[in-house]
């Protein structure tokens, strides 16, 4: 067996050695963009071994100045051996003998770049002064510490952390922990900071470069900052206001303090992800963070204090508990993701933020009705699978289903239990089944077991219900998209209430089928709510008995919400007529609720899509009833903003006003061209608020063609001119919804360029459907340079699934396959399998809508319905 074998291949390191406590001194150098750095590691020798065996990747570290010397200083060995093994991402420590067991230090120097990639230790840039400088920013999570210094990378090996750094005396430098000393010699100056309480390697962060910030303080005293560029101070007193109150907030939820001396967020220009938990420096998209007055939109304000509200809970869920594995990831970010709910709504009452976590369970339900999801607990064998799992299914499904279990126990037990758990882990590491086991304590209910059916098997049920005669009839089975039929089995929570939400029944669904006696009423609606993470199939008599529940405003808009959804989720898998579906939208004709609106929206426009492919001939109809459906609302909500309207009105005016010209209602278009052009002469024209410009940026590019590209270059100025980048995004968001395909082709060029940061280039793919095949040819012209690009991170999935995902036909599938054929990569290969099972999915709607017979009629009736 070649030497080191036995350390290679394995998911896990060997633990010869704990790590205790790391004393970390880095200096990067922000000309030539390389760091050094030394780390003193104090180990645990808990078995015989003359090896020590850690992660370390793309650094190099010199032999020679690897050593152990016990702790009473009697015994210095030097490493005989070090080798870097590249594909594990490890380095391999030999000795010539047996360490000593119990506590010594590990002593490593080593040198690296600071990398293009976001993550590791890695440079972003900025201008100041106009000239373009550079800054050093971490991003561990999940697992890229190694990428900065040699550790015990992974979230069971909690260790504290002492930090200095070597940076030029100008610049602002900031880690987990306060400073506690800094020492100025010349143009350098050395920063030293407080030892961390312990905490995993993934939550160690540094930042330096130039920035300015505002400042406030908890009730508890404790000073919170938020760090922006140069300038832009201002912007970041919203983020200021969320994080204090949210601070206070989660030390009352969790029953526990926040356990560091100081909070930080800062907005970084080059950013991966949305947003980063680190343990007491939070590291954030500038979009994420920084809110403008005039500039920044209703939904950005509301993305701002929800990503707070998210990485905040971390430093409680994930930070002070830790998962004891990625295997338990959902267990960090869908609690993050409930939990930011109950702070935000909190904070903000009035964004009726529950009625809009349904946008999470849905998207949860999308990604799992693929037999191609995985299910939440997921087996974890190497550092390069975990980026994969940070999906829908961790997030979204994750959170519905806490949502589904709390609403089951009830708030108050589940507060508690939380607590307790908190208390009992803090400082420690955590699974899944240490939850549910706490959360049984508490209740008394029987969590593991109902909770196991959810998390370590892919999917959920679709629960038919039929009345008959004096009694409901209750069916499980697994809900595919694709319309087939898998054979999972989950015990469900089954709510239901009849004719009124004063008489409710609940029970467990624990077998295949089930039966529950009601009374007479005018309608049943099925998981009350949607606190469930399930479907539900009625039969037709009930349907049409809540269609008419609709139409007479007896539902909760949740519950609307759902029978929507679920309606829409089973035509797409062809288990119900596109006919139906549309005589059900037509019932939310009175609309007025966001949340209902915006996913008939969505809905909507997915239906005109998927008509424009399977009958042609009646998408100017479709379009017809569509347009009729959003126009009452539009009119009552009108253009200008009401003063003192609601942050739900304003979100909703601006995506009613984006449908409508997406539609193609020319008078919307054309009033939505001409507050541009006021715009274009004056960017603060009250005609056009942030939360009308993306309508108008829309109907501006759907006019562009090669011979007019006026609005196009239009469009470019706004973005060269602003320096918000929730503008930018906005703008970029917009570009290719033209129609031409040569403008589409230069937009999806631009994206490429200088001119877009790498982490913005995703948000250039939302792509008019005309676009589809321009934008499939270049993603295979271009496909060398963006898995460059964007090869080894998360970003690169969003342009499989973005491109791919549109198609709708069999031919289009095997094309898909034969160019990946030769190009798989593992960061890629789940989402591009499960983007290819949408476009069946899609082919077969196209066939089935084909096959529908009377939906002409059906269509016609809608489109010209005088109500
Ligand atoms: N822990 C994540 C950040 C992250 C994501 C690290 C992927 C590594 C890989 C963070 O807490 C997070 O979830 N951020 C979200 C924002 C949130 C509001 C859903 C994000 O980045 O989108
Ligand atoms: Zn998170």
């Amino acid at each position: 067996m070649a030497k080191y074998e036995q350390f290679r291949g394995q998911p896990r390191l060997p633990k010869f050695a704990i790590p205790k406590r790391y004393d970390l001194y880095l200096k990067p150098d922000l000309i030539t963009c390389k760091f050094n750095g030394t780390v003193q590691i104090s180990v645990d020798v808990v078995a015989e071994t003359k090896f020590i065996v850690l992660n370390a990747a793309d650094l190099a570290v010199d032999r020679a100045s690897v050593r152990f010397k016990s702790s009473n200083g009697s015994k210095v060995l030097e490493a005989l051996e070090v080798e870097m093994f590249a594909q594990d991402e490890i380095m391999v420590a030999e000795f010539a003998e047996n360490l000593p067991h119990g506590v010594g230090v590990l002593s490593i120097a080593f040198e690296g770049t600071l990398s293009e990639k976001m993550k590791g230790f890695y440079r972003s840039t900025y201008e100041h002064n106009g000239e373009k400088k550079n800054m050093a920013v971490t991003q561990f999570e999940p697992a890229d510490g190694r990428r900065c210094f040699p550790c015990w990378d992974e979230p069971a090996c909690k260790a504290t952390f002492k930090v200095t750094l070597e940076v030029p005396s100008d610049l602002v430098a900031l880690s987990n922990m306060p400073v506690t000393e800094e020492k100025v010699d010349g143009n350098l100056k050395t920063v030293y900071y407080q030892e961390s309480p312990i905490m995993s390697t993934y939550l160690v962060a540094v930042v330096i470069g130039l920035f300015d910030y505002v400042e406030d303080h908890t009730s508890d005293g404790i000073p919170v900052r938020v760090y922006c560029q140069v300038g832009k101070a201002k912007q970041g007193k919203f983020a200021l206001d969320v994080a204090v109150k949210t601070l206070d907030l989660y030390k009352e939820y969790f029953a526990f303090p926040y356990s560091l001396p100081k909070l930080d967020m800062i907005a970084i220009p080059d950013f991966a992800a949305g947003a980063m938990e680190n343990y007491g420096l939070v590291t954030y998209r500038e979009t994420a963070l920084l809110y403008d007055d005039k500039h920044s939109a209703a939904a950005n304000k509301q993305g701002v204090a929800n990503v707070i509200a998210h990485e905040l809970a971390h430093q409680w869920f994930g930070n002070l508990v830790t998962m004891e594995w990625w295997t338990h990831l959902w267990l960090n970010e869908g609690f993050a993701t409930w939990v930011s709910y109950l702070a935000t709504d909190s904070l903000f009452p009035e964004w009726k933020i529950w009625t809009q976590f349904l946008e999470e369970c849905n998207h949860g339900l999308r990604l799992d009705g693929l037999e191609e999801s995985h299910p939440i607990e997921v087996e974890i064998n190497h550092a390069g699978e975990i980026d994969e799992i940070f999906d829908s299914i961790s997030y979204r499904k994750g959170a519905s289903l806490i949502q589904m279990l709390q609403s089951y126990l009830g708030p108050e037990p589940f507060q508690r239990a939380l607590a307790s758990y908190i208390k009992k882990y803090a400082c420690s590491n955590a699974k899944t089944e240490d939850l549910w086991t706490v959360l049984e304590e508490e209740s008394g209910e029987p969590v593991n077991k109902l909770m196991n059916s959810w998390t370590k098997q892919k999917g959920y049920p679709v629960v038919s219900v039929k009345v008959k005669a004096q009694h409901l009839e209750f069916e499980q089975s697994q809900f595919l998209s694709s319309g087939s039929h898998g054979d999972g089995q989950w015990i469900v929570p089954i709510t239901l209430c009849c004719g009124s939400y004063d008489i409710r029944k609940n029970f467990l669904l624990q077998e295949k089928s089930g039966s529950v006696d009601i009374e007479e009423c005018a309608w049943i609606k099925i998981n009350v709510n949607q606190t469930g993470f399930y479907r539900v199939k009625y039969d037709e008599d009930l349907a049409g008995r809540l269609r008419h529940a609709i139409e007479s405003k007896c539902l909760s808009a949740t519950d609307r919400y759902g029978i929507l959804d679920d309606s829409f989720a089973l035509s797409m898998a062809c288990q119900q007529s596109l006919s139906s579906l549309l005589t059900l939208m037509s019932a939310y004709r009175e609309e007025l609720d966001y949340t209902v609106l915006s996913n008939l929206i969505d809905i909507s426009s997915k239906v005109a899509r998927i008509a424009a492919d399977a009958t042609p001939e009646l998408l100017d109809n479709i379009k017809q009833f569509f347009i009729s459906l959003f126009q009452n609302s539009a009119e009552k909500l009108g253009w200008d903003p009401k003063h003192g309207e609601s942050h739900l009105d304003a979100m909703l005016r601006g995506e009613l006003l984006v449908a409508l010209v997406e539609f193609g209602h020319d008078v919307t278009q054309n009033e939505a061209i001409r507050r541009f052009n006021a715009f274009l002469d004056d960017r603060n024209s009250p005609l056009l608020p942030p939360d009308l410009r993306r309508a108008a940026y829309v109907a501006v590019m759907q006019k562009v063609s090669t011979s007019d590209r006026s609005g196009f270059e239009s469009l470019l100025r706004v973005y060269r001119e602003t320096d918000l980048s929730q503008e930018k995004t906005r703008i970029l968001g917009s570009l290719a919804s033209c129609p031409d395909p040569d403008i589409i082709l230069e937009v999806l060029n631009f994206m490429l360029s200088y001119e877009v940061r790498s982490q913005d280039a995703i948000f250039g793919l939302s792509v008019s459907w005309e676009g589809r095949d321009t934008t499939w040819r270049w993603l295979k012209e271009n496909w060398d340079h963006i898995s460059k690009t964007y090869g080894s991170g998360f970003l690169i999935t969003q342009f499989v699934s973005a491109i791919v995902s549109p198609f709708s036909s069999y031919e289009k599938v095997k094309e898909v396959e034969e160019f990946f054929a030769s190009r798989t990569n593992p960061s890629i290969a789940r989402t591009l399998k499960q983007s290819i099972e949408r476009v069946h999915i899609n082919a077969n709607w196209v066939q089935s809508i084909q096959n529908e017979k009377h939906i002409a009629e059906v269509v016609q009736e809608l489109a010209y319905r005088k109500y």
